[in-house]
């Protein structure tokens, strides 16, 4: 059954209590979490995301999954590490090299967290391959991170279609995430691609009734 993780990013940070009430109440799967610096991305939510991931550890108990767009991965890790959340997601592209993602991979394990390795939509699916062994979920974006509310970039789902492909063939146990643009138009195709969790934030958050929107989310599997 595929799973739904909503971002926040697109949300009115004075609401933010009722809105994770809410969104708790409409059974969202996880709270996905976006931290962005200004150097990765334009955007800068740092201490947004950390005021957020505060919020739901005192008043959710559904699991918090953090979404790096950093430069300084090893940065923003020991942040979020604190903060006990459920999984750290950082962007291959933040690595100059191999050794440099399995030593971010590593660190976060060390520190008793799921570890997954997002993708932009110009880099290869291929990148992700070496590291499958090591991590829990590959976050496939399916808009350019930085902000919410674009369309999704039709060439990623072939992305998607190839990682099942080969963690099928691997019989690898990992999680395909799609993140960005995700709606009730294009929810089965993704999931049809191979995709288990669905990230949707402006779908969900700017719908006036989350238990249907995540429903749709869900029904069109
Ligand atoms: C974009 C973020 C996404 C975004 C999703 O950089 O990683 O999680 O918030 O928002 P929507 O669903 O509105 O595209
Ligand atoms: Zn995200």
């Amino acid at each position: 059954m595929v799973e739904i993780s909503t971002s926040l990013l697109s949300t009115n940070e004075e609401e933010i209590i009722k809105i994770i009430y809410d969104l708790e109440f409409a059974k969202t799967d996880y709270f996905h979490i976006d931290v962005m610096d200004g150097k990765f991305v334009q955007n800068n939510t740092l201490e947004k995301m950390r005021k957020y991931t505060q919020n739901l550890k005192n008043v959710s108990n559904v699991p918090i999954e953090v979404h790096l767009m950093v430069n300084n991965v090893e940065e923003y890790v020991k942040d979020y590490i604190d903060l006990e959340v459920n999984s750290i997601t950082f962007q291959i592209e933040a690595c100059k090299n191999e050794m440099e993602v399995l030593k971010q991979i590593s660190y976060i394990k060390q520190n008793n967290c799921k570890v997954g390795l997002a993708i932009s939509p110009k880099t290869n699916i291929e990148k992700v391959y070496e590291f499958m062994p090591y991590i829990h979920k590959v976050i496939i974006m399916t808009v350019e991170p930085g902000k919410g509310g674009q369309e999704l970039i039709p060439e990623t789902i072939q992305k998607i279609e190839a990682l099942n492909k080969f963690i099928y063939e691997n019989s690898y146990e990992v999680d395909i995430e799609v993140d960005g643009g995700i709606n009730e138009k294009n929810a089965k195709e993704v999931t049809n691609a191979g995709a288990n969790i669905l990230v949707a934030g402006s779908y969900i958050t700017n719908s006036k009734d989350y238990a249907k929107a995540i429903k749709m989310l869900k029904q069109k599997m």
